[in-house]
């Protein structure tokens, strides 16, 4: 068995952290591992910000809905799509640069998240605690805190630090209801009925909150949209 496999196994979102900060090192071999990533084109229009000083970590902690372990992570990495430098890049060679639409801001939140998922793989086989942040869920203020660029837009963050609780690895689909071979899953009135029961006793809470007219997901989309278009993206 892969070694990094048993480090996905053993994942589990953690919140709480020792108040020690992280060697250099470490900082850079979870840097690197995003710097890695393979991304569409090998493009990389993304940017990592590391967030070191306690009044931004703060005012991000606020932005994303008062999550306070991000103020109290020690490393708090911001993924941003970047079209900024990309652009200046196309100059070099009289490309005519279109103005990023929905592909690119598709292709490079994908990219961004691939590499973000690079080092939290490696964060945790060091040994540390990771979060994910839904920083697409308030990109312009993140943005704003952070003084970035317009066509930058900061989609995802991960909170990293030595472990103060150790939860136990949280349920995931059944296999079969996860994956299939040469088709789609067989998804009968057995398999919805496990399905909505992955989640358990929050699992009504979580599909009134984010799936229905005018629920979070909605939101989100609307106020990335408009986030999109005040940072130079044509929609
Ligand atoms: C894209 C993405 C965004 C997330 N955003 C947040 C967040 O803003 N705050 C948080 O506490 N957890 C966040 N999470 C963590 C999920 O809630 C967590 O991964 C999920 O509940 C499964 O739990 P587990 O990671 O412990 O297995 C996010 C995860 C992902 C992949």
């Amino acid at each position: 068995m892969p070694e990094c496999l048993e480090v996905v196994r053993g994942h589990a979102s953690v919140r709480a952290y020792l108040d020690e900060a992280l060697p250099e090192e470490h900082v850079r071999a979870i840097v690197e591992a995003a710097r890695r990533a393979p991304s569409s084109w090998g493009l990389q229009p993304v940017t990592v910000t590391a967030v070191l000083d306690p009044s931004k970590r703060r005012a991000i902690a606020e932005a994303v809905g008062g999550q306070e372990h991000v103020a109290r992570a020690p490393l708090f990495l911001v993924y941003s799509v970047d079209y900024n430098k990309l652009l200046e890049a196309a100059r070099l060679f009289k490309v005519d640069p279109a103005e990023p639409g929905l592909g690119h801001f598709t292709v490079a939140v994908i990219d961004a998240s691939i590499a973000a998922a690079w080092s939290a793989l490696v964060a945790e086989s060091l040994g540390y605690g990771t979060v994910f942040i839904a920083v697409y869920a308030a990109a312009c203020r993140v943005a704003e805190v952070l003084g970035l660029p317009r066509r930058v837009v900061p989609v995802l963050g991960l909170c990293v630090g030595k472990p103060a609780e150790r939860p136990a690895p949280r349920p995931r689909q059944d296999p079969d209801l996860f994956a299939s071979r040469d088709g789609y899953i067989p998804l009968d009135g057995e398999a919805v009925k496990r399905l909505a029961g992955v989640l358990g006793e929050k699992a009504k809470k979580v599909y009134t909150t984010v799936l229905p007219r005018g629920g979070f997901y909605e939101r989100v989309g609307r106020e990335l949209a408009e986030c999109l278009r005040e940072r130079g993206f044509r929609l």
